[in-house]
């Protein structure tokens, strides 16, 4: 009869005796996993523990600061953040290429990670949250290379550390319980996913901090009215897009030349497959008034309503 409590302390155990008084990176995502990683860890070895978090400016609206509000504030992890918002932009621009665009964010941030981790001395062991999925899926290569998604696996080669890996006998609704066991907030525990290049992907074609801004603040407003609305636990995963598309408005008696927005809201059970999910009507003009009056340069909202397959759930 397997219990979370008793996964606990075997897993505590078990850090214990392979750390000893030895030293444990972390490289923090702001997701689920990493999290739970790091409040497991911490309470298994404390100050032993070292976090690093990138901030590569793809994040969504407040998330840097509500990750280190959360992790460094209540749990007391030790987390160095990384300011790398314009390392990250400048390497981007004028790239249009979907696939280049991740290639460009995950070696930046393999190159930040390492710097910083550089910097460090006499750790040992690096902590990853890799999933049991994570395992299964990087031994095959079927549905991955669709898209070259980076999360597993992206270790600086001439790193000599030794892995330490909690979760990758669990699923993900393990993890979440984990998390909950921990006493990790909901919203943390509970967070949709969200993909490593960030917001990389939801700006169409090329980035710009302008653009960023223009979904990072879309972004924030579909969320604010999804939970509102007590929506967050039907939908899977839910986003806007800035598709390169300008079209013509009219605001007051002016005439308008701005950008369509695309409002993409999915229910699934793994991300393999997906539907679109049937938001009331009543709530989407809600979130599309909001999103035209309160941010600029937004003259038009769409809504997604293709599955997956034929679509995928990102638009890049
Ligand atoms: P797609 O768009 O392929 O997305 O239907 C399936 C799930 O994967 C996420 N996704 C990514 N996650 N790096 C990630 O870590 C990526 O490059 C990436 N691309 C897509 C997507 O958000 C969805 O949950």
């Amino acid at each position: 009869d397997w219990s979370m409590d008793d996964f606990i302390d075997e897993q505590i155990a078990e850090i214990r005796a392979k750390v000893g008084n030895k030293r444990v990176l972390l490289g923090l995502s702001g997701g689920v996993d990493s999290s739970v990683v790091g409040v497991l860890l911490q309470r298994a070895i404390g100050d032993q523990l070292t976090s690093i978090f990138v901030d590569h400016g793809l994040l969504r609206k407040n998330e840097a600061d509500e990750v280190m509000a959360a992790l460094g504030g209540k749990f007391g992890l030790n987390i160095i953040k990384v300011d790398a918002q314009e390392r990250f932009l400048s390497k981007l621009a004028g790239v249009s290429d979907p696939e280049q665009k991740r290639k460009i964010i995950g070696n930046e941030f393999i190159q930040v990670f390492d710097e910083e981790a550089s910097k460090l001395n006499g750790i040992d062991f690096l902590a990853q949250g890799t999933l049991y999925t994570d395992v299964i899926e990087s031994g095959t290569d079927t549905a991955q290379t669709i898209k070259s998604h980076h999360n597993v696996g992206g270790l600086p080669e001439d790193m000599q550390f030794q892995l330490i890996e909690p979760l990758n006998t669990l699923f993900k609704d393990e993890v979440r319980l984990l998390g909950e066991k921990l006493g990790m907030p909901h919203e943390l525990v509970w967070r949709q996913p969200f993909p490593g290049p960030g917001l990389g992907i939801r700006v169409l074609g090329d980035i710009t901090e302008a653009k960023l801004a223009i979904v990072r603040d879309s972004d924030a407003i579909l969320r604010e009215e999804i939970a509102k609305h007590g929506l967050d636990g039907e939908v899977w995963q839910y986003f806007t897009v800035l598709t390169g598309v300008r079209s013509v408005g009219v605001m007051g008696d002016g005439r308008t030349y701005d950008y369509t927005l695309a409002i993409r809201a999915i229910t699934s059970v793994d991300g393999m497959t997906a539907d679109f999910a049937k938001l009331p009507w009543d709530i989407l003009e809600e979130i599309s008034r909001r999103i035209v009056n309160e941010v600029d340069k937004i003259n038009r909202v769409v809504y997604d309503i293709t599955a997956k397959p034929p679509a995928t759930i990102e638009w890049e």
